[in-house]
């Protein structure tokens, strides 16, 4: 796992503990597994496991429901093959690119602003105060200091000094890098059996643009009038230079995208609205609130389609991260796609017989990556009292119910007694509504535990009781309380819960 100095200034290296305890949980529990593991795994790939693809079907599943449940958002799930046209129209082909270095000694290959990221706060401000010691003298305001960097480097006349100012995090030597190049995070494959220039095609670095492209598809057949929206979940991919931070930064990964397109003059208005309806989405599924914070993006800093730009930030183990990004795309990428395609992408107004290019409110959510925050504010060690009257230390995830992979843990008491076959009649009831996980071995104490540790709300044991009373124990994941509950009343009272 590679370690980052957080935008906040901080060292990751004092959270590095809890990211490894989660890591290991993903995969000792079957979350996430490395992907080809028996090869020695492939960077930047991952593969959810049995309760993983459980979490993340629940994730887009409460995404799709937000988005497209409503009167104005329609659905649409595109191919990731695309006419290589499109990466041009949208400008991928010109600008999606990072600017690259190799070490020349241990032909390492590094992108440029990580290797700024990774220096010390005093480094980046010696090396910003190279460039300008009118603007860098006094005190720099440690988050600004990358995206500085960032936009200082992109000037061609600074890129030697720059450089210079360079150690390889590999092999340590200083001043060693070739120039950096600018290199296009699309992944190229190719159509047909002839792998000629003629037959590229790119995997998708976005979903977005399966949806530009269909806009005249959709509002047609829907007959929806603007204001209104089209929402897609699907994987993207991007040959990042560095991967890091488990499922942070990975080459494929699922994005959770809507592009609302509403009439010019109206877009700040419908920004702010799907900026409030976005943030409180992930608190109303359990986010904690004060982990969460909005960062703008600078005037200058925009990216090239973008009249205004915020993120979504989590408070990550090792620094606020981008969870998802709410942009005002304008009438960029219509616009673009008419220019290319030649086909119309203008809006005919029937009422005011008005004809224009819409413009475009975007909301850019990483499927992965808010699997991976949820994951992570889930987590929770606390002090538990044990069956023997002593403390142990309980591993909990409180996921909201919703994202929980498993609702129901089924367990008897005991082996015998008629316990199984009353257990395995609960099971039957509840399995057709809800994942429900049967486990009859060890001490009650230690299935509940494995059952906290990957977030399951609710335990229903049977024992000596319920032979004599038709009631069973349900037991509550985060405040341990435990109520009987009619086996007749079981179903409801656990939808009741749930709901
Ligand atoms: N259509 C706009 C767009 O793609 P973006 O900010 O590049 O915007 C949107 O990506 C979201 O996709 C991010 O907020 C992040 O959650 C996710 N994402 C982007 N690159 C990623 C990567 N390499 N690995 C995992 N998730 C990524």
């Amino acid at each position: 796992m590679e370690v980052v100095i957080s935008k906040n200034g901080k060292s990751a290296g004092a959270h590095d503990k809890l990211m490894e305890k989660i890591v290991s949980l993903a995969k000792r529990r079957g979350f996430v597994f490395q992907s080809s593991e028996i090869y020695g795994g492939l960077n930047g790939c991952w593969d959810y496991g049995p309760l993983g693809v459980e979490m993340l079907n629940n994730l887009k599943l409460q995404w799709w429901k937000e988005m497209t449940y409503r009167n104005n958002v329609e659905g649409v799930d595109a191919s990731i093959l695309m006419h290589p046209k499109v990466w041009e129209a949208s400008g991928h082909v010109e600008n999606f690119t990072d600017p690259m270095v190799d070490c020349r000694q241990c032909k390492g290959r590094f992108r440029l602003d990580t290797l700024f990221d990774e220096l010390s706060i005093k480094r980046k401000k010696e090396v910003l105060r190279s460039f300008d010691e009118a603007k860098y003298a006094g005190q720099l305001k440690d988050e600004v200091v990358l995206a500085d960097f960032i936009h200082v480097s992109s000037d061609p006349a600074n890129a030697t000094s720059i450089l210079n100012a360079l150690t390889c995090p590999t092999c340590g030597n200083r001043s060693t890098f070739t120039e950096a190049r600018r290199f296009n995070l699309m992944f190229k494959t190719f159509v047909g059996p002839v792998e000629d220039s003629s037959a590229v095609v790119f995997l998708r670095p976005e979903t977005a643009q399966g949806i530009f492209v269909n806009f005249q598809n959709v509002q047609s057949s829907s007959r929806q009038k603007i204001p209104f929206g089209v929402a897609q979940i699907g994987k993207a991919f991007r040959n990042e230079i560095n991967t890091k931070n488990f499922l942070f930064r990975t080459r494929e990964f699922e994005q959770m995208e809507m592009q609302f397109f509403v009439k010019p003059g109206s877009d700040d208005q419908w920004f702010e609205y799907w900026r409030a309806e976005r943030m409180n989405w992930f608190v109303r599924l359990g986010m904690k609130k004060e982990k969460l914070q909005w960062h703008r993006h600078e005037p200058e800093k925009l990216a090239h389609y973008a009249k205004d730009a915020y993120d979504i930030e989590y408070l990550f183990p090792f620094g606020w991260g981008e969870i998802e990004g709410i942009h005002n795309r304008t009438d960029y990428d219509l616009s673009r796609h008419e220019e290319f395609s030649s086909k119309g992408m203008r809006y005919f107004d029937e009422e005011t017989k008005e004809k224009y290019t819409p413009y475009v409110i975007e909301t850019s959510a990483g499927a992965s990556r808010s699997f991976m925050a949820y994951l992570i504010d889930a987590y929770h060690e606390e002090e538990a009292p044990t069956a023997e009257g002593g403390v142990e230390t309980r591993v909990v995830m409180k996921l909201h119910p919703a994202l929980a992979p498993t609702k129901v843990a089924i367990f008897p008491l005991v082996n015998r007694d008629g316990m199984p076959e009353l257990s395995k009649n609960i099971e039957t009831d509840l399995r057709p509504s809800y994942r429900v996980f049967y486990d009859d071995s060890g001490a009650v104490g230690r299935r509940y535990r494995r059952q906290d540790e990957v977030g399951t709300p609710f335990c229903v044991t049977v024992d000596s009781q319920t032979l004599q009373d038709d009631t069973v124990t349900v037991r509550e994941r985060d405040s341990m309380q435990q109520e009987r509950v009619g086996v007749g009343g079981l179903k409801r009272y656990i939808s009741d819960k749930l709901a």
